[in-house]
């Protein structure tokens, strides 16, 4: 007999399941919209796991298994075992035995994979220090929507090679569009991803160029969670790489951006972009919701 099926990175889905969980996200919206009843998940329990701090991940989550109509179990690492010591494998077969399906956000990746290891329900990474792949599908889901498909365009990372960043190295992979990543030396994304993404991504140190004709620009903060100390550093040597209008210019007439929040207004993004009518990013992070909710439903069905 197969395990359950995890979302660890968005390697885990093959290019049509992404495809199709970004389809129904989108079903998922309308029918919201609509308000219509969406009870496919009546009775099942998602537990909730955070070492971290979250506003969207966890709000997302949370309103997306009520509304499928199940439940959400809050647990934080310190109110757990876990910050006692109580080892990660023993805490997998534990709470995989009385809930349906965990979502869990924390520092190690390979925690995540242990937890998965021994979990008899599906796990779903709710960002780690290496990955993001919740994010990603919400916002393939957002470009989707305003402009169609993705594959075969050119998108450009701008800042830091963080968990994002290699999250969308993993969608450029799997949807096969060209990913430039834009940053200074020392903050290059991980080289083991790069050489396994070295067909779509490529490294540019100079923004200007990297931009031009990208149809989506994409940053995200400068100092990551559990980076907080290195913040001034980062600050100066990630400045010339801030997402604004000049590079907006510079990119594909109609070109998107996008950054999947928390935002430092002036810092990795401008504030005239942050507040621009023609943003999308409040429209990328309500699609966390829809694009959620159609995962935990695929991998349920799964
Ligand atoms: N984008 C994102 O994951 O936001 P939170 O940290 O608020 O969950
Ligand atoms: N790269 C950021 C994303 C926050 C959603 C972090 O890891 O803190």
């Amino acid at each position: 007999m197969t395990g359950p099926r995890h979302f660890l990175t968005l390697m885990d889905l093959s290019h049509q399941e992404i495809r199709e969980v970004i389809q129904r996200g989108v079903e998922l919206k309308t029918l919201r919209r609509q308000g219509t009843d969406t009870r496919t998940l009546e009775g099942k329990v998602l537990a909730m796991i955070f070492t971290k701090a979250s506003t969207r991940t966890r709000v997302s989550f949370e309103a997306g298994i009520t509304q499928l109509g199940g439940n959400a179990l809050f647990l934080s690492g310190q109110d757990t075992q876990l910050d006692r010591g109580e080892p990660i494998e023993d805490t997998a077969r534990v709470i995989a035995s009385m809930v349906d399906i965990v979502m869990i956000r924390t520092f190690a990746h390979d925690d995540v994979e242990r937890f998965a290891a021994h979990s008899s329900v599906p796990v779903i990474n709710g960002l780690t220090d290496d990955f993001h792949p919740c994010q990603i599908l919400a916002d393939l889901q957002t470009f989707f929507e305003v402009r169609g498909d993705i594959s075969g365009h050119k998108v450009c990372w701008l800042g830091d090679g963080n968990n994002v960043c290699h999250s969308w190295m993993n969608a450029a992979r799997r949807l096969d569009f060209e990913l430039v990543v834009a940053c200074p030396e020392g903050y290059d994304p991980d080289s083991q991803l790069l050489d396994a993404c070295a067909a779509q991504v490529s490294i540019n140190r100079d923004p200007v160029s990297a931009v031009a004709d990208a149809h989506l620009l994409i940053t995200d903060v400068w100092a990551s969670m559990g980076q907080e100390s290195e913040q001034a550093r980062r600050a100066t040597q990630l400045a010339p790489y801030q997402l604004n209008r000049e590079l907006l210019d510079r990119a594909a007439s109609g070109a998107l951006y996008m950054h999947c929040l928390p935002a430092h207004r002036g810092e990795e993004i401008s504030t005239e972009l942050m507040d621009a009518s023609e943003s999308v990013i409040w429209q990328e992070a309500e699609n966390r919701l829809h694009a959620q909710k159609a995962l935990m439903e695929f991998l349920l069905a799964s």
